[in-house]
């Protein structure tokens, strides 16, 4: 993108302060901003006022699959799910582009060490997750792990260090998440230096166009990969690439599914599978209303009782097709540091502007149908959130423990 196109494109969206200082930068910086203006999308910062998640259709329930049921049907799922994985047709999407502030940490979340007599980090369960399920099935299952411009180098060194715990290489690809633009509360975005814009990763929702992106899809294609089960890094218990969860979204006809639990109290912070305007969806703690959370279901147990764990799996063939379409934006507030005018860095300590994200979660409504499959939450939930008290190190600690997992 030459000078002249860049102009145009940041007065389409109001954003020519990029270019404030442009004239006195190096031929160096000058081109590094260019390429920056290229790759952005300034089209979403005209969301810095409304909120498009607030938009919500008629909510009803939506079934899960419970844990009784899919008892009976183990085997026959199983064997269904452990076939497509021999075949090749199942592979893994690790979400790690968080940056796991809420546990103090500045490295990657998955390599914080929950072990008390060895070290076992976070990366190390998911890994030791999914060798269980390539015993099994005797083959061994592609895994894409997805970092952010902030920590993908450290998380690839830690993975080459660890000699991925015992993982094949061979299957393992990383991928960086696309970033956007960070803007003060009126739009116009931040500028970190002279020559480049400030960013944010654009959440857990842009996973699939970055793979695109970054050429991976060409080796879903070539692979013939066609369930994709993507899953956040900070559950240390659940399980990946399940074949009996594959099997049952199979067996159901189904082009998703989404593991859930049964909540442990109405105001659990998991938002409850549904469905809104009769497509799958996915409504926010927040969002339930005190008429929601007293409702039953035809056996008079609570109707919106089942909650997401960010463990779902979708059809290939769909993901291509919802791909570019616009996911409802979350616009959070947040700290940015920025260059003044006077060319000096400023570390604001309160909340200065927004960053923009897609969810994964907003995903699930795009498609046409998607299984609600129960797991045991003392089995698979053990979510790592917070460095003390509810879903915290400790409490996976404790669950950990009664698995039979030594720490
Ligand atoms: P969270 O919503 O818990 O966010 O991510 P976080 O950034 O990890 O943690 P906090 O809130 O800052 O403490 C849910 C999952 O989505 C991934 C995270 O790595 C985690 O697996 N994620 C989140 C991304 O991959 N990219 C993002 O931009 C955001």
């Amino acid at each position: 993108m030459n000078y002249k196109e860049a102009y145009e494109k940041l007065e389409k969206y109001g954003q020519l302060h990029v270019l404030n200082d442009y004239n006195g930068l190096t031929e160096e910086k000058k081109a590094a901003l260019l390429v920056q203006i290229e790759s952005l999308d300034f089209s979403i910062l005209q969301y810095c006022k409304e909120n498009t998640t607030n938009q919500k259709g008629e909510i009803s329930p939506l079934a899960a699959m419970q844990l009784p049921e899919i008892e009976k049907k183990k085997e026959k799922y199983t064997e269904i799910g452990l076939e497509e994985i021999r075949q090749g047709r199942v592979a893994a999407v690790l979400l790690a582009g968080g940056m796991g502030t809420r546990l103090g940490s500045d490295h990657p979340k998955g390599m914080y060490d929950i072990g008390l007599t060895r070290p076992v980090y976070i990366f190390q369960r998911i890994i030791e997750n999914m060798l269980d399920v390539v015993r099994q099935a005797g083959e061994w299952v592609r895994l894409f792990i997805m970092t952010s411009d902030k920590n993908h180098d450290m998380t690839m060194e830690f993975f080459e260090e660890k000699k991925y715990f015992g993982y094949n290489r061979d299957y393992v690809s990383f991928f960086i998440q696309d970033v956007v633009p960070a803007s003060d509360y009126e739009g116009k975005v931040y500028m970190e230096e002279a020559w480049k814009i400030s960013t944010s990763p654009n959440g857990n929702g842009g996973w699939f166009s970055s793979m695109n992106k970054c050429g991976l899809l060409d080796v879903v294609k070539k692979e013939g990969i066609e369930w994709i089960n993507v899953f956040a890094v900070d559950n240390v218990l659940q399980r990946i690439a399940d074949p009996c969860f594959i099997g049952a979204v199979i067996d159901h006809g189904c082009v998703a599914g989404a593991k859930v639990v049964k909540k442990n109290s109405p105001d659990e912070r998991v938002g409850a599978l549904c469905l809104e305007d009769g497509r799958p969806s996915i409504v926010e703690y927040y969002e339930l209303t005190d008429e929601m959370k007293a409702a039953k279901d035809a056996d008079g147990n609570p109707a919106y009782d089942f909650g997401v764990i960010l463990n779902y799996i979708f059809r290939t063939k769909e993901l291509e097709e919802i791909m570019d379409r616009q996911l409802p934006l979350h616009v959070v507030e947040k700290q940015i540091p920025y260059r003044n005018e006077k060319g000096e860095r400023v570390d604001p300590e309160v909340p200065n502007g927004y960053k923009y994200e897609t969810l994964v979660l907003d995903m699930i409504h795009q498609v046409d149908n998607c299984l609600a499959y129960e797991v045991d939450r003392n089995k698979e939930f053990a979510p790592i959130k917070n460095a003390t008290g509810i879903d915290s190190v400790e409490t996976a600690r404790e669950l950990c423990k009664k698995n039979g997992i030594v720490l």
